[in-house]
């Protein structure tokens, strides 16, 4: 057994570090490079914000698995119990041009179950929390899901697009959303987005291809507000191809435009 608030405290602790790394190098001179493509890119702030998060929890958890973007699987051994999987700062593209939507994004996985989620804006100072079973939280305050009942009363929309020209396959699927008139928003952050339908501000978000880092520690806040998070199929799994996140009432419909035609 593991105190999920103790882990909390430092999936918090974490998540607040990377943040105000991101934050005093934000504007600076950075070195940045692209990874799989051009677009693709990294810069040293996102690994000096991993270093940070992983000597917090190392501090704690000395025996825990961690994965994360830019060093990949570390700290205990890979078959551990736990491991936390971390994204030290999501949505580097903006944060290369100094678009202010970024954020850190820390989750604790007990035998593969997301127990604990921690999401940092230092643009907004946000902090968005969850625990399993214990509720959502956005600066300590419970948040919920929006009720919006369908995608054309209307509902806000976001989604992103990897950094390949696999991109373009997710082009169809936004065309059908505006035919019908659906507002869609692209803000450049998948952890964000996750914690943007959790407290309400966005109604649905999907996107094809995000890596567990990008999900883990948004999927469970949203789930832990009301939301439901699962893949192109309908099942309950973050991890997928795809990922189909709503407020639980435009679910089936978002579902249903998605997969329209396919196989
Ligand atoms: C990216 C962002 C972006 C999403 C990409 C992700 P990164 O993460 O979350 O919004 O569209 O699929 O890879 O590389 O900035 O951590
Ligand atoms: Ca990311
Ligand atoms: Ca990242
Ligand atoms: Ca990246």
């Amino acid at each position: 057994m593991i105190d999920l608030q103790q882990a909390l405290t430092v999936a918090v602790e974490a998540a607040r570090s990377a943040g105000a790394i991101h934050l005093a190098h934000l504007g600076r001179d950075l070195q940045i490079r692209s990874k799989t493509t051009y677009s693709d890119l990294v810069t040293e702030v996102d690994g000096e914000a991993e270093a940070a998060i992983r000597a917090v929890i190392a501090r704690v958890y000395p025996d825990h698995a961690v994965l994360g973007e830019e060093e990949g699987l570390g700290g205990g051994a890979a078959d551990a119990p736990f491991r936390w999987i971390v994204d030290p700062l999501d949505g580097t593209v903006n944060y290369a041009h100094g678009f202010p939507v970024f954020c850190a994004s820390v989750a604790l996985e007990a035998r593969g179950e997301r127990v604990v989620g921690a999401v940092f804006d230092p643009n907004r100072q946000e902090l968005f929390t969850a625990t399993r079973g214990g509720g959502a939280f956005l600066n300590g305050q419970p948040i919920r899901v929006s009720d919006t009942p369908g995608l054309t009363t209307p509902a806000l929309v976001s989604t992103g697009f990897p950094y390949d020209a696999s991109g373009g396959r997710n082009l169809d699927l936004v065309a059908r959303l505006l035919r019908l008139g659906i507002p869609i928003r692209r803000p450049g952050a998948a952890a964000l987005d996750l914690c943007n339908v959790a407290c309400g501000r966005m109604d649905a978000y999907w996107e094809i291809g995000l890596r567990p880092w990008d999900s883990a520690a948004g999927s469970l806040i949203v789930q832990e507000a009301g939301g439901t998070v699962t893949d192109a199929g309908g099942r309950p799994d973050p991890y997928g191809e795809m990922i189909v996140v709503t407020n639980g009432k435009v679910h089936a419909e978002l579902l249903a435009l998605l997969t329209e035609g396919a196989a």
